[in-house]
C-alpha cells in the first residue's frame, strides 16, 4: 500500500508530465506555424512520450492500491520568439521535471517507501536523456544562427524522431 504523502506527490507529478505533453503540443502547434514541420513532429513525439510518463505513475500508484486522483492542468505557453527560444525553454522545462523527480525520490527515502525508490530510477535516468535531446539540440540551433538553409536541414532531421509505437509516415 502506496503512503499518503508519496501518493499525493506522484499525483501531482501525473499532472505535471500531462502539463509537460501540453506544453509540447504547443510548442509543436507553433513550429507548425512558422513553417517548420520536422521542428512540430519532435515536439509531437516528446508531448506522446510525456503521456507515457504520467501513465507510469498512473499505473504504479494503482499497483501499490492506491487511489489517482487527477488535477487541472494550467495553460501551456503559446507564443515563441523563435525556434531557439522553444528549445531553451523545454531545456529549462526539463531541468524543472529534473528536479521535481530528485524531490520526490528524496520522499521516497524519507518514508523508507522502497519500492516506490526502484520505480523512480528509471525517471532519475530518464531525465538525463531528456535534459541531453533538448540541450543538444539548442547547441545545434545557436550555431546554425539566421543561417534559413541549415535550419531547413536541420528541420528535416529532427521530422525523424519518432516513438517507438510511432510508425514512420
Ligand atoms: Fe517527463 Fe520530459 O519529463
Amino acid at each position: 500500500m502506496l503512503g499518503k504523502a508519496v501518493q499525493d506527490a506522484m499525483n501531482e507529478q501525473i499532472k505535471n508530465e500531462l502539463y509537460s505533453a501540453y506544453q509540447y503540443l504547443s510548442m509543436a502547434a507553433y513550429c507548425e506555424s512558422a513553417n517548420l514541420p520536422g521542428f512540430a513532429q519532435w515536439m509531437r513525439t516528446q508531448a506522446r512520450e510525456e503521456t507515457e510518463h504520467a501513465m507510469k505513475f498512473y499505473d504504479f500508484i494503482l499497483d501499490r492500491n492506491g487511489r489517482v486522483v487527477l488535477r487541472a492542468i494550467e495553460e501551456p505557453v503559446v507564443e515563441f520568439g523563435s525556434p531557439l527560444e522553444v528549445f531553451e525553454r523545454a531545456l529549462e522545462h526539463e531541468q524543472k521535471v529534473t528536479a521535481m523527480i530528485n524531490d520526490l525520490y528524496g520522499l521516497a527515502i524519507r518514508e523508507n517507501d522502497y519500492a516506490s525508490q526502484t520505480f523512480l530510477q528509471w525517471f532519475v535516468t530518464e531525465q538525463i536523456e531528456e535534459e541531453k535531446n533538448a540541450g543538444d539540440v539548442v547547441e545545434t540551433l545557436k550555431m546554425v544562427g539566421d543561417k534559413s538553409e541549415a535550419l531547413f536541414l536541420l528541420d528535416r532531421e529532427l521530422g525523424q524522431r519518432r516513438t517507438v509505437e510511432q510508425p514512420a509516415d
